[in-house]
Formats: C-alpha cells, structure tokens, sequence
C-alpha cells in the first residue's frame, strides 16, 4: 500500500524543483497546535510523504508555531536560526512555519527570516501539500482566514490509546492581553455528529481516551446542542471508556455540566478553569466578564458534586496597571480555592491586542517577583493536594515510560495527574488501577493492583 502510493508520487514540483519525500514536523503551544499537527501530518501521509522522527532525515521541517507570548515566538526564532545554519549545508531542505505565528506575521516572517519557505495560517496549514506541490491558486505565504472546511478535516490519534477531537476553532472573547482571536478567527463548531462519529472512529481504532478541544468548550453550540449535551452523546454514543475537555471559561461554565459530571462516570473529573487574577478590577480591565465571587461561588459548586475533582487554572501576573495589593488577592483566591496545579504566567504584551494599547507598566522584576512568590505558594499547595490521593486507588492510562526512570511506568489518572509505579507486565494504553502510596508536588507513586 505504502509503495503504491510512492509510485504514484509526483517527483518534481512544477518549477521542476525535486519535491520533498519526508517531513518532521515540531509543535510550539497548546493542545490544539498539537491536534493540528497530528491533522496535517495525516494530511501529508495521505499525499505520499513520510513522517520522520529525525530531522536530519527530513527534506521538509515544519513548525507548527504559538505566538500567545513573546517568548514562545522568542523559541520559534531560536530554532529557525538553527536550521539557517543546516540549510546552507543542505540547500533542498524546505521549511514550512505554520500556526499562530505566521498568522500573526504573515509576510513580515519571511522578510525577517528569508530561509522560509512556506508561511501557513491557522485557516491554511491543511493546505501544505498542495503548496509544495504548486496547485494553482495556492502561494507560498497564505493568512487569509475563511479558507476552512472545517468538516473535511478529519482529526486522528495522538497516540495509539489517546485522542483529541478540536470541538471548535477560534476564539469570540476578546480577553484584553490576548493573541487568539486574532491569530485563530471567530469560534466556529463542529457539528455534533461529527464529533460523535470522529470519536467512534478513534474507539474502533483502539482509542480509549479522547480530549475534546477548543478555546472556550463552555460555549459549544451547534444547533440545538449545548456542550453537556455533546458531552452526553459522546459518552452515550461512541463507546468511549475515558473522555476530557479543554479550556472551561468561568463566564459560560454552567451547574448542568457538572451535575453531568457528577452522573456520567465516563467524564473525567478534572476541570481546567483559568482564573488569570483574583483582583476584580484587574479582571474586568482584562474583559473577562466574571467577578472573583462568581469564580469561587463555581468552585463551591464543583466541590460539592464533585468530592474528587481536580481542579486546575492559569494565572497571569503583572497586568498592566496590577498593583501589589491586587496581586495579594490573586494569591488569596490561590489560597482559598487550592488548585491541585497551575500555569502561571508573566504578562507579555501582544501587538495588536487591547492591552498592548496600555503601557507595560509592572517592571520585569517586579513581575518575576510575583510570580515567584505566586509559585511557591501554589507547589505548596500542590505538594498538600497530592498527600490527599495516598492511599487511594486511581485508575490511569499508561503512556509509556517515566521521562526520569526509565524502570518506571508513567499513567495519568483520572484527574490528569501523572503517577508513577513499576510493573512487569505493563502495555501503554492500558487503563491500570494503581494504589498512590507517595506523592511530591508534581508527581504521584503507587503500585499497581492487580484485580482478578
Ligand atoms: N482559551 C483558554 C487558554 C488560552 S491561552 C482560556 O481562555 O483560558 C492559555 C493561557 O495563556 C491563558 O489562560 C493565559 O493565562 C495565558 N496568556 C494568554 N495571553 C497571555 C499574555 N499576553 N501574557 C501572559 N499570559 C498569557
Ligand atoms: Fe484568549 Fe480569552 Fe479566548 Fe482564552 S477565552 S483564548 S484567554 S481570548
Ligand atoms: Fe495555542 Fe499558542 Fe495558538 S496557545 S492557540 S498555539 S497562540
């Protein structure tokens, strides 16, 4: 099958240019750059290329590129400076930086970096192949948005046990520091039967976790189906064992997704709720449209359906104009919800956005000061929330080995935390119960039991 399809390659591209055979392809940012990776990968597999694991091996590098801060763009440039220096030993090789940043910088990415080959926005990365290939009507620098049929685009498997199914696309809230509506468009769903039919293709295929994605899953609507009830017909309908979801928005976040939670033992019970600051003002000078009242009133709500729920957030220090009490608060409300994890972040102003109008008044140290003391504070209280799972039984996937020991298997539990254990029967995809025996604030460890 495989060398059919290589024969039928076309060799050369119009310009009679020889056409790239394999591609490795790298992913900067969140879970839904890594879907669209695992997305345009079996895009290009279809199309006769070969994925390699080496980039050595490759004829064609992709990055699959973030811009939500400057530093993640700061990567993007550093790894581009590497392959400068490989391509001028190997001029064939073409690059492709595709994703949030070329969205966002479009043409300017190849005036500043002239070894770029291909630009691809968010709407357009799926159209690589027929770039490379020279189809009328593509061009080698694409941004429009509006390109998108979203229902040609089939998700596949992360890996041979897990899954992510994108939900929706982009982004209508507007939070004031934040790039993604401009560089991922207005929201746009999937319909529910697409979705139910994606997962029930992953189920057939071996897949026993699926992650639904999108940027505020909280205002899926599509038709007559809100999110909980796509969540029913998932868990109703494909024969999926484990399903997640990805990112809640406290604004749309409703009591009927959690009394779903409650009775459906399919949903796993961890909610990623981003609070970004605890200070009112701050929050609504971000536009997030909820008070920290309402926040905790939400997770009062959770606790109590949900005894077991992990709950987890993002935090963002040193907004324009934050002051040091405002800053307190946000460590109050840290306090007092005890998150089991949490991304916390310096604010990094974004072209483009609201905020970036305001001056970036909180000095960098300042900033690095907050976020600090914000992160000590929160490992202390990761450190407690995991004391809390000794002596519980969790039921985790195993994804492989653990990254440190590799006598060690690493699965993630239920509340997507990772616990480690040694076994000498384990398989990856397995879904294994593990009794937690010890915990630091980052990992649990256990042993396996084994049940007849
Ligand atoms: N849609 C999700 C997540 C979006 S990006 C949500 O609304 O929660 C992930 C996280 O990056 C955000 O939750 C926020 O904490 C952080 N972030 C976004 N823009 C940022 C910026 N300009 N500076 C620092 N952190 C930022
Ligand atoms: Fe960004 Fe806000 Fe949209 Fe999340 S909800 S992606 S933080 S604009
Ligand atoms: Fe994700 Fe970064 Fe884009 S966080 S949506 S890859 S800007």
């Amino acid at each position: 099958m495989q060398n059919t399809m290589l024969q039928t390659q076309v060799d050369s591209v119009p310009n009679g240019v020889a056409k790239p055979r394999t591609f490795h392809i790298m992913t900067f940012g969140c879970q839904m750059n890594l879907a669209d990776s695992s997305t345009l990968s079996s895009t290009l597999t279809t199309r006769g290329y070969k994925r390699v694991e080496n980039e050595a091996d490759a004829d064609l590098i992709i990055l699959n590129t973030c811009a939500i801060r400057e530093k993640a763009e700061q990567r993007v440039y550093g790894r581009l400076g590497d392959l400068y220096r490989y391509k001028k030993h190997r001029p064939s090789l073409k690059v492709a930086v595709v994703g949030c940043m070329a969205q966002r910088l479009g043409d300017d990415l190849i005036k500043r970096v002239p070894h770029v080959d291909y630009v691809l926005g968010t709407d357009r990365l799926f159209e690589l192949p027929d770039v490379i290939e020279g189809v009328e009507g593509t061009s080698s620098v694409m941004t429009a948005f509006g390109h998108e049929n979203m229902d040609l685009i089939a998700p596949i498997k992360e890996s041979p046990w897990s899954g992510f199914v994108t939900i929706s696309r982009g982004c209508d809230n507007y939070c004031t520091y934040c790039i993604v509506p401009y560089v991922r468009g207005k929201e746009r769903e999937h319909s529910a039967q697409y979705i139910v039919d994606a997962v029930k293709k992953m189920v057939d295929e071996g897949v026993v976790e699926v992650t639904l994605l999108g940027q505020n899953v909280n205002s899926y609507k599509y038709d007559d189906v809100d999110f909980p009830r796509l969540l029913q017909r998932v868990a109703g309908e494909t024969g999926i064992r484990r399903i997640r979801y990805m990112t809640s928005h406290p604004k749309d976040l409703s009591k009927r997704l959690v009394d779903l939670m409650a009775d459906e033992p399919r949903i796993m019970p961890h909610i990623h709720l981003p609070l970004q600051s605890g200070s009112n003002r701050v929050l609504e000078v971000m536009g997030r449209i909820y008070s920290r009242e309402h926040y905790l009133k939400i997770v009062d709500y959770i606790h109590k359906r949900l005894p077991y729920v992990v709950l987890s957030t993002d935090l963002i220090v040193g907004y324009p104009t934050e002051t040091e009490e405002e800053f307190q608060q946000t460590l109050d409300v840290v306090r007092s919800v005890q998150f089991d994890f949490a991304f916390m972040f310096r604010y990094s102003s974004r072209p483009g956005t609201i905020a970036a109008k305001m001056p970036d008044d909180v000095p960098e140290d300042a900033k690095l000061e907050r976020l600090n003391r914000l992160i000590e504070l929160q490992q202390g209280i990761s450190y407690d929330r995991n004391q809390r799972e000794i002596g519980r039984v969790a039921w985790g996937v195993i994804e492989g080995r653990s990254r440190r020991d590799a006598n060690l298997w690493r699965a993630r539990t239920e509340g997507s935390k990772t616990v480690l254990f040694s076994s000498e029967t384990a398989q990856p995809g397995e879904v294994v119960p593990v009794c937690v025996s010890a915990a630091d604030a980052f990992t649990l460890h256990g042993n396996i039991e084994r049940v007849n």
